[in-house]
């Protein structure tokens, strides 16, 4: 079986992840950039495809790479993951999940989460300055929830919550 992952990782998380498959599934993981410059067979001759990006807004970024490419991909194994700062326990979770894809993509297509983490020091300037923001935004938030108070104080610093674990149910989804 061959299996291809796509990844768009700015600070390493999501690039973490991307090599973790690779290893769980024998699969070939490329960046973005890199699956550019392939051609169309050699995603054509693969069973599988992944796609993984980092969240940035409640979106996956460059999703739409993958996205695009479902209609003729339809009869392989699709899967798209997306690694985030959140805790798997943070609601915003479970909606970007389920605006990942539309209807007619879900059904040939899954969406996982993994959890990754904040890295200031790996970030370039505008994302430095726009997570900076955020996190002061979530701290002064006014009637701000227990979810909001916990955000806030762990967007104060870099923090890693990524795991191998959480590959588990994407290979188990791509092998079955
Ligand atoms: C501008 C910006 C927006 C972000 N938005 C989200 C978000 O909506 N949800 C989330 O869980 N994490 C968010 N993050 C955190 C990143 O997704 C997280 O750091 C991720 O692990 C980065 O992956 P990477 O190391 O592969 O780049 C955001 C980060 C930046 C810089």
């Amino acid at each position: 079986m061959k299996t291809i992952i796509v990844y768009s990782s700015q600070t390493g998380f999501t690039e973490r992840y991307a090599k973790w498959l690779s290893e769980e599934l024998s699969a070939d993981a490329i960046t973005l950039a890199e699956a550019k410059k392939q051609s169309d067979q050699y995603f054509e001759d693969a069973d599988a495809i992944i796609y993984g990006g980092w969240a940035m807004g409640g979106k996956v970024v460059n999703s739409e790479w993958f996205t695009q490419r479902i209609p003729q991909w339809k009869g392989k194994k699709l899967a798209l993951f997306c690694v985030g700062g959140s805790p798997n326990e943070n609601p915003e979770v479970e909606t970007a999940l389920y605006n990942a894809l539309t209807e007619e993509e879900r059904a040939y297509a899954k969406a996982f989460y993994c959890q990754g983490g904040i890295s200031y020091e790996k970030m370039k300037l505008p994302s430095r300055l726009a997570m900076k923001a955020f996190a002061s935004m979530v701290r002064k938030k006014k009637d701000a929830t227990e979810q909001d108070k916990m955000m806030g104080e762990m967007l104060s610093h870099s923090y890693d919550i990524s795991d191998r674990k959480f590959i588990t149910p994407i290979a188990t989804y791509v092998k079955n």
